[in-house]
């Protein structure tokens, strides 16, 4: 534990939650530049930067029984967020408070949460995807938080978002320091853009509770 980072445990406030809400039920995401407190950001932007190397891990794709390693898909390594650190804890207690603003809001039953940070080396991409399948996934709203500094457009290192037929491209979204994008998981594909830096972000995924007396649901 390291108390100089500890990670005030602010909720989004209701003007920020009402414009989430607006922009998720109009258009289905939503993009919020300065999503949470300049000192929680860098809290969080500090802890990450002294994470050992070997927290990370060459992500996979598919989950569980599914899971395997594509490095022509994604070439990003992540660490899963449990909250153990002072600046994780606060970041999951910020999301809370969206998740339930969320479900005053919208009705979404979102249930629980669960988020890595991903560090994509210089050069690295996703390919385009989606986060969820219908009907075979608990996954319902996607979140990328960004831990950039100084972000500069010609960096790289695009969201891009396409809409719900992949006939067009919705955004180019630049991963600036403090900005928070949620979209549904099931609806947009989208992919990450090769950068000519090293690019840090923490994704997640707000869940409904799918189990059921015959299964439990599944654990990440
Ligand atoms: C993901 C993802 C987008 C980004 O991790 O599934 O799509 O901008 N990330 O990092
Ligand atoms: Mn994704």
């Amino acid at each position: 534990m390291n108390p100089e980072i500890a990670v005030p445990a602010q909720p989004f406030n209701a003007d920020t939650l009402d414009a989430i809400a607006q922009q998720l039920e109009h258009r289905g995401y939503a993009l919020v530049p300065q999503a949470l407190p300049p000192e929680t950001v860098d809290a969080l932007f500090v802890e990450l930067k002294q994470l050992p190397e070997q927290y990370f891990k060459p992500a996979g794709i598919g989950r569980q029984d599914d899971f395997q390693l594509n490095r022509f898909v994604r070439s990003d390594q992540i660490c899963w967020l449990n909250g153990d650190s002072p600046a994780a804890a606060g970041f999951l207690a910020w999301m809370q408070t969206l998740r339930e603003g969320l479900n005053r809001r919208l009705f979404l039953g979102l249930f629980d949460y669960e988020a890595h940070y991903a560090s994509y080396p210089t050069g690295a991409f996703y390919k385009k995807h989606v986060d969820a399948f219908k009907g075979q996934s608990n996954r319902v709203l996607s979140t990328v938080f960004y831990l950039n500094p100084q972000w500069q457009p010609n960096d790289g290192g695009e969201l891009v978002i396409y809409d719900e037929n992949d006939q067009h491209e919705l955004e180019r979204v630049l991963p600036e320091y403090g900005k928070l994008v949620i979209f549904l998981s099931e609806v947009f594909p989208h992919e990450v853009l090769p950068a000519q830096r090293e690019r840090n972000s923490i994704a997640g995924w707000f869940r409904v509770n799918n189990s059921s007396a015959w299964m439990a649901d599944p654990a990440r």
